[in-house]
């Protein structure tokens, strides 16, 4: 495994550790609202803080890019970290969230590391050496066919404008696929389609650390991910991705909506 992996597999084993003792004890810590539906709880915080630290006391001139403490440092690498990924998931006791680290060099994304504490899963990918779930190789499905794909997705209930663009494509595409799911972590919903869980998922209205190290997962095991209106999926939080047969067709039924802005 490459250093920058390994260190991020150990940072995410970490938090995975802190996130397992509030939620085994059905605590979350103190709650803040950040914002309406968005909420912050001390185990977001302390894991981010074990991450940081993780990764600062191998690499201190890093930077990093983390959801609850914000950006800092100036380096060719950037850790880009969301330390509870599916935090409305964690704050009811449902058993599906994880914590997403990824790291950019140059601009690039190189590696990946989604870890979901409750099942013990751990995700990984190198962009030159693949993705793996528990050390073993991962590829995106076989499926061919958007009818026969089973999809998964996320509301864009924060923005309305979001909501007004998002609400077409997924009546669509409820009657053009197998079925779709909605599981509350963006991340997660990646590390599925990389292994072949899913088929296919798309969201609008994300942020960098919901979708980095899902991002370069799906890649390295194959799959396709883009930004159904053009830009970059990473910085405009518009993602479709799939398995190489599915994703231009589910591109499409997703771009049919107009934006708004
Ligand atoms: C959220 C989850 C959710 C997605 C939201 C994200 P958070 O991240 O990934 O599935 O629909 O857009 O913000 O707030 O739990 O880290
Ligand atoms: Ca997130
Ligand atoms: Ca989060």
């Amino acid at each position: 495994m490459h250093p920058l992996t390994n260190i991020a597999v150990s940072a995410a084993r970490r938090a995975g550790g802190i996130i397992l003792q509030y939620y085994r004890r059905g605590e979350t810590g103190n709650v803040e609202r950040k914002s309406e539906n968005d909420y912050v709880t001390e185990a977001d915080k302390r894991a981010e803080a074990a991450i940081i630290d993780a990764i600062h006391h191998a690499y201190p001139d890093h930077a990093i890019r983390a959801e609850e403490s914000g950006a800092s440092g100036d380096s060719r690498t950037v850790w880009i970290i969301d330390p509870i990924d599916g935090t409305a998931n964690f704050m009811r006791g449902l058993p599906h969230f994880c914590v997403s680290i990824g790291c950019q060099i140059d601009g690039k994304l190189e590696h990946a590391v989604i870890y979901d504490p409750v099942k013990d899963e751990l995700f990984t990918a190198d962009r030159s050496a693949g993705a793996t779930l528990d050390g073993r190789r991962i590829r995106v499905s076989r499926t061919l066919r958007l009818r026969h794909a089973l999809l998964a997705t996320g509301f864009a209930y924060r923005k309305t404008g979001d909501i007004a663009t998002y609400l077409p494509a997924f009546n669509r595409l409820l009657t053009a696929s197998g079925d779709i799911r909605r599981g509350g972590s963006a991340a997660l919903d990646l590390a599925y389609v990389a292994c072949g869980r899913l088929d296919g998922y798309w969201e609008l209205g994300l942020s960098p650390w919901d979708v980095a190290a899902g991002l370069l997962l799906v890649e390295a095991a194959g799959g396709i991910v883009s930004d159904p209106f053009g830009g970059d999926p990473l910085e405009s939080g518009r993602i479709v991705a799939a398995t190489p047969k599915i994703h231009q067709v589910l591109e499409q039924r997703v771009r049919k909506t107009p934006m708004r802005s």
